[in-house]
């Protein structure tokens, strides 16, 4: 196999790692913005109205923050407070991609 062949097959797996990548992240993007934002705003904030009324804590709150993500997908299946349990609604993945989505924001 000549060097420019080889370069192009290295250059093709690289865009397709990363575009693999990509769609991952928006995938759990996608779920979020339907699913989740509506209690946890846009950025991981809730709205006063929404932190009031349901108990919402914002990323930026300690207790959020020293979450793990095991804890978090597990609060998300089978719910927390006023969260109902996704785990009939979303598939593993959904949910997984949602608080990988989520998480974004504490860091
Ligand atoms: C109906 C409003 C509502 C929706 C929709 C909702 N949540 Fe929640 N969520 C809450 C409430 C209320 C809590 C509990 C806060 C508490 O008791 O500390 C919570 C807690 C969490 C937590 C634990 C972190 C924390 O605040 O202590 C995570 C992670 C989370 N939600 C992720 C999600 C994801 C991902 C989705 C979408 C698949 C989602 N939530 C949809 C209301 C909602």
């Amino acid at each position: 196999m000549n060097k420019s062949i080889r370069f192009i097959l290295a250059s093709a797996a690289v865009f397709m790692l990363a575009g693999a990548m990509s769609f991952a992240q928006s995938a759990g993007e996608a779920t979020y913005k339907t699913k989740c934002q509506s209690c946890h705003g846009a950025a991981g904030i809730p709205s006063p109205a929404m932190a009031k009324a349901m108990g919402v804590k914002p990323v930026t709150d300690p207790a959020v923050k020293s979450s793990t993500a095991a804890k978090m997908i597990a609060s998300t299946k089978n719910g927390m407070g006023k969260m109902p349990a996704f785990k009939d609604k979303l598939t593993d993945a959904q949910i997984t991609d949602s608080v990988t989505y989520f998480r974004s924001f504490t860091k």
